[in-house]
């Protein structure tokens, strides 16, 4: 049965997403709509992609009564309200990352999510990725040992990208990229929450973070390290290191496509793009989208997989890197 997808605003991530869906059997996957807040822009949108509906307004495809699930490509300080929309409209959700700006907005999303009976979940599809599934099962098996020290770095140069510097945009780069680090530590320590949490970074004028570096504190004497910066290029690696071993995540950790095992690599490549994309690996989206297909024909309301505790256990660690570093946005004092 085929899952028909909502695709809401025009943007880059969408465009992404759109064609990592194209990557799917069209029996078990179907974009039948696009919304963008301008009309023209989801038109070109939907010529673009050969999507069957275009609506000027998010309102026009929360009515649309053929939407299984909205896909929420629109800028984070807008996923509350825009989630608020879909869900009310008794749609599910899959929302991009952040899955909100700040913990008090996530619980609301999730509050939403349980009131309407509907699926929600936070796209970080870095989780489904085949290889980030491998890690799993490496871990579960205890492969490398005990996992004693988790490094992730997250660093690109997005200073020219004004939704990345702007404050009133969601900008600063733990919302955007460093959130990839923290949860891939999170997966690896299997959702626990840490003991401590120690962040210290550098603000743009801008008032958002330009850099941080963030050390998690576990049970067990377990750490993790995790390194982001909008303004220059890191090896973008991230590395498991157990009692016995280490698994290594060449780059792009957020979208990996090769896992180095105790010095032994394996390919988990991605499948390649029918049209051009804005980012890199973003085929690998499709992994996500199957999990949710497959929770959707199960009827779950999330993922167990990127569930609602782990985005609120997420968002509170980004709510106190932030505090000890000094980001506050409108929506802290909401
Ligand atoms: N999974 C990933 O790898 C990945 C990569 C990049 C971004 N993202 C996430 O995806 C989201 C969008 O990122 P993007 O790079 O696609 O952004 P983008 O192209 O700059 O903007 C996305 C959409 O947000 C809406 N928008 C832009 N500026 C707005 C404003 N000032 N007020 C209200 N709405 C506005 C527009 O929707 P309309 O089209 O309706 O006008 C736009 O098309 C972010 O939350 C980001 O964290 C995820």
């Amino acid at each position: 049965m085929a899952i028909r997808w909502g695709i809401c605003s025009a943007g880059k991530i969408s465009n992404d997403f759109t064609v990592a869906l194209k990557t799917l059997p069209p029996e078990q996957h179907q974009v039948v709509a696009v919304a963008a807040r301008d009309l023209k822009r989801a038109q070109e949108f939907a010529q673009k992609h050969s999507i069957p509906r275009a609506y000027g307004s998010y309102d026009e495809l929360a009515k649309d009564p053929e939407i299984d699930v909205v896909y929420v490509g629109t800028i984070h300080p807008r996923h509350l309200s825009v989630g608020a929309l879909f869900m009310n409209a008794k749609k599910n959700i899959l929302c991009e990352k952040p899955l909100a700006m700040n913990l008090k907005e996530v619980q609301e999303m999730i509050v939403t999510a349980k009131k309407n009976d509907v699926f929600l979940m936070e796209a970080v599809w870095t989780r489904f990725f085949p290889a980030s599934v491998e890690i799993s099962r490496l871990l579960s098996q205890k492969e490398v040992g005990e996992v004693k020290v988790v490094h992730a770095d997250f660093g690109v140069p997005l200073m020219h990208v004004v939704r990345a510097v702007q404050k009133d945009l969601g900008g600063g780069a733990l919302l955007d990229i460093c959130i990839y680090c923290l949860q891939f530590v999170l997966m690896v320590f299997n959702g626990e929450k840490p003991e401590c949490v120690q962040a210290t970074g550098f603000c743009l004028d801008t008032g958002v973070d330009e850099a941080m570096i963030i050390t998690l504190k576990f049970s067990g004497h377990r750490m993790a390290v995790c390194t982001c910066t909008i303004a220059a290029e890191l090896p973008n690696e991230a590395i498991i290191v157990g009692t016995k071993g280490t698994i290594k995540i060449p780059a792009h950790m957020w979208c990996p496509t090769s896992l180095i095992v105790n010095g032994v690599e394996t390919q988990y490549p991605v499948p390649e793009p029918s049209l051009p994309l804005n980012f890199i690996n973003s085929t690998g989206m499709r992994y996500e989208a199957e999990e949710v297909r497959r929770c959707l024909l199960k009827g779950l309301k999330e993922s167990s997989r990127m569930s609602h505790a782990d985005s609120a256990l997420l968002t509170e660690i980004m709510d106190e890197a932030r505090r000890q570093v000094g980001v506050v946005y409108s929506q802290d004092s909401q």
